[in-house]
């Protein structure tokens, strides 16, 4: 198997992992803050930088789309195509991965309860949306990439 079909796997590890840190984190918001809200802050960020390693090991030589687009980056930019592989995607992710680890951060810090779950919402819930939105869905014109590799 190849890392861009291990990449595009993976990524249903990510959206499950950070769909429980956000939907726990609604669903337990007026209770206690236990263990399992932790570990599940955990598990997202982990999938993430794992996510992240693949990803870097393909924006940095593995990847047909972003070589294509370093050889003209002018004409890159001006190609939805490539732009999007050389500094929509990556770029996107990265913040969202920033986020769930300043996330975990702001949850540990956080005064009480309330508060941790109200952190932990914030920032995998705005990380969440940035995977999705930074996605190659099938749906999307020219970018868009199958839900399954090889499929
Ligand atoms: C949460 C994080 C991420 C998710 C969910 C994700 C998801 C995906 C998916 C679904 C694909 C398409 C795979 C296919 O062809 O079937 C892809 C491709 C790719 N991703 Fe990511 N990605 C993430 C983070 C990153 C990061 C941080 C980078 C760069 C540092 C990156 C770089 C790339 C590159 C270069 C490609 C392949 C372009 C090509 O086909 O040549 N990804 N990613």
């Amino acid at each position: 198997m190849t890392v861009l079909a291990v990449h595009s796997l993976f990524r249903w590890v990510v959206v499950v992992a950070l769909l429980a840190r956000v939907g726990r984190a609604l669903q337990a918001r007026k209770g206690a803050f236990t263990p399992i809200d932790k570990r599940l802050g955990l598990i997202a960020m982990i999938a993430m930088d794992l996510q992240l390693l693949l990803g870097l090991a393909l924006f940095f030589g593995l990847s047909p789309a972003v070589s294509a687009a370093e050889m003209d980056v002018g004409a890159a930019m001006k190609d939805p195509y490539l732009r999007f592989w050389l500094v929509e995607h990556g770029p996107t992710m990265l913040i969202a991965i920033v986020l769930a680890h300043v996330g975990n951060v702001r949850v540990r810090k956080a005064a009480d309860d309330a508060a941790k779950h109200k952190q932990a919402l914030i920032f995998f819930g705005i990380a969440l949306v940035l995977v999705l939105v930074a996605m190659p869905w099938p749906f999307r014109p020219v970018v868009g990439r199958p839900l399954l590799p090889g499929f």
